[in-house]
């Protein structure tokens, strides 16, 4: 390959085409989520530079427009990165250095892709953690408002899928709405997390020229700076795996509601329907009403999993500091982010919209669901707990138990606790103003480097 390829690092020298397709593998596919937030990063380290005097006001107003074009082009599918520019980042740069010249060629002082593409992931990961927030708000909102409308409806609890106690609709779907709150509550630790500035560190071990990284940050929203050039490196895998661990934990909520609504709306239960617009049929069983939507919110939750498994292996024993290995941590991380949205979603609309055979749940209401209760209502006239246990038991043996407790029980807890139904409110606001900080520094940041592009 020629002098003039493009690519950033060229000696001259030519290059095995076959081993320069197998290293740029899938970057440019890949890259393609990355173009906006490279933008947004070298808008600030331009601002960084002309501040240390290292670019003039025009070369930097050129610079600023151009990247704001480029971003426009992205955002309108007008901009690609050839395989033989490698990545995102040389393909920014070939933009630039095409429309302003001069300007395009100094952009590149004092970074490295090193610290591009790590500012990169951790701008595109703040985003899509922000957006599962949303998403994870409309879910719990949605399982909240089911528990308010339906939460009094009695239903047996399970362990072991064997009848255990008595229980109520809102008790199985609070549950889930708990799960949901600690998901938000791990999207904002994951914010945290993330809140940290990579820009400024070059290739792993700082930049010998005057730049302002405070500055960077400040422009980038992020509340601090990385301070250690080498921990950007290494920190490279394991932030995508906070962030990539964040979502399957958050698919694993909407995997165990599908699991059970799987279980409970079948025929054998009974329980739970799903709206006909929700199911398929099938091509050769006319009777057929099927829970694939569900089924696939299991195996698509899975896999997520599976994603976490690949970022593990990629990351895992690799010395400190960059190695190649890591442009594998892209494609699961990216992956990820553009999967859970539609998963959430999915299980929200879900959440709101399946029915309730109150006729099927009362009938499941068996009297041995109610033996607990009628030996812990021994204990309060004074029985010792073993010995009504086994009262309890003899009865059921026998076939005299008398579920006289079944009728208590049902007057004693006629709705769900409206005390609980605010803290679900409460908490899920909670969660939502801890977001606010990251929003507003995010818009700022965007109004500020790509005027007008948002
Ligand atoms: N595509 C590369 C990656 O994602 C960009 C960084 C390249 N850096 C390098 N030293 N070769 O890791």
């Amino acid at each position: 390959m020629s002098a003039q390829s493009g690519r950033l690092w060229e000696t001259g020298a030519a290059l095995d085409e076959l081993v320069h397709r197998f290293t740029v593998g899938d970057d440019p596919t890949w890259d393609g989520h990355l173009v906006h937030w490279d933008c947004l990063g070298s808008a600030a380290h331009a601002r960084t530079l002309a501040r240390a005097e290292l670019l003039s006001q025009a070369e930097l107003d050129a610079l600023l427009a151009g990247l704001a074009d480029i971003d426009r082009r992205a955002r309108a599918g007008d901009f690609a990165i050839p395989e033989a520019l490698e990545d995102c980042h040389t393909a920014i740069e070939a933009a630039l250095t095409k429309r302003c010249g001069q300007a395009g060629a100094k952009i590149h002082a004092g970074r490295s892709r090193n610290d591009q593409v790590a500012t990169a992931m951790r701008l595109f990961m703040r985003h899509h953690a922000l957006r599962w927030l949303d998403l994870l708000d409309a879910f719990v909102a949605a399982v909240t408002g089911r528990i308010r409308c339906d939460g009094h409806i009695a239903m047996p609890g399970y362990t072991h899928l064997r009848p255990a106690m008595p229980s109520r609709v809102g008790q199985w779907l609070h549950a889930i709405a708990e799960a949901g709150l600690e998901q938000m509550r791990a999207a904002c630790d994951l914010l945290e997390r993330l809140d940290a500035c990579p820009l400024g560190t070059g290739a792993g071990f700082g930049v010998p020229l005057p730049l302002d990284r405070a500055h960077s940050a400040e422009l980038l929203g992020f509340s601090r700076v990385q301070r250690s050039a080498l921990d950007v490196q290494n920190s490279r895998g394991r932030l995508e795996k906070y962030f990539v661990r964040a979502a399957v934990d958050v698919a694993a909520v909407l995997e165990k509601m599908s699991c059970d609504l799987i279980l409970f709306t079948a025929a054998e239960f009974g329980f739970f329907g799903l709206p006909e617009a929700m199911t398929t049929g099938s091509s050769i069983m006319p009777q057929k009403k099927n829970p694939d939507v569900l089924e696939l919110l299991r195996g698509r939750s899975a896999r997520l999993r599976a994603r976490l498994f690949e970022l593990e292996w990629v990351t895992g024993k690799l010395p400190s500091s960059y190695h190649r290995d890591l442009q594998l941590t892209k494609e699961p991380t990216i992956r990820i982010a553009l999967e859970l949205p539609e998963l959430l979603e999915v299980a929200t609309r879900v959440a709101a919209g399946f029915t309730i055979n109150a006729e099927r749940l009362a009938a499941a209401m068996g009297p041995e669901l109610y033996a607990t209760h009628a030996a812990l209502e021994l204990v309060q006239r004074g029985v010792p707990f073993r010995e009504a246990y086994r009262r309890v038991a003899e009865e059921i043996k026998a076939g005299r138990f008398d579920d006289g407790a079944a009728e208590r029980w049902r007057r004693s807890t006629e709705r769900f606790d409206p005390a609980i139904l605010a803290a679900l409110e409460d908490e899920r606001a909670a969660w939502r103003r801890e977001t606010k900080r990251y929003r507003v520094r995010t818009a700022a940041a965007e109004a500020e480097l790509l005027p007008g592009n948002h």
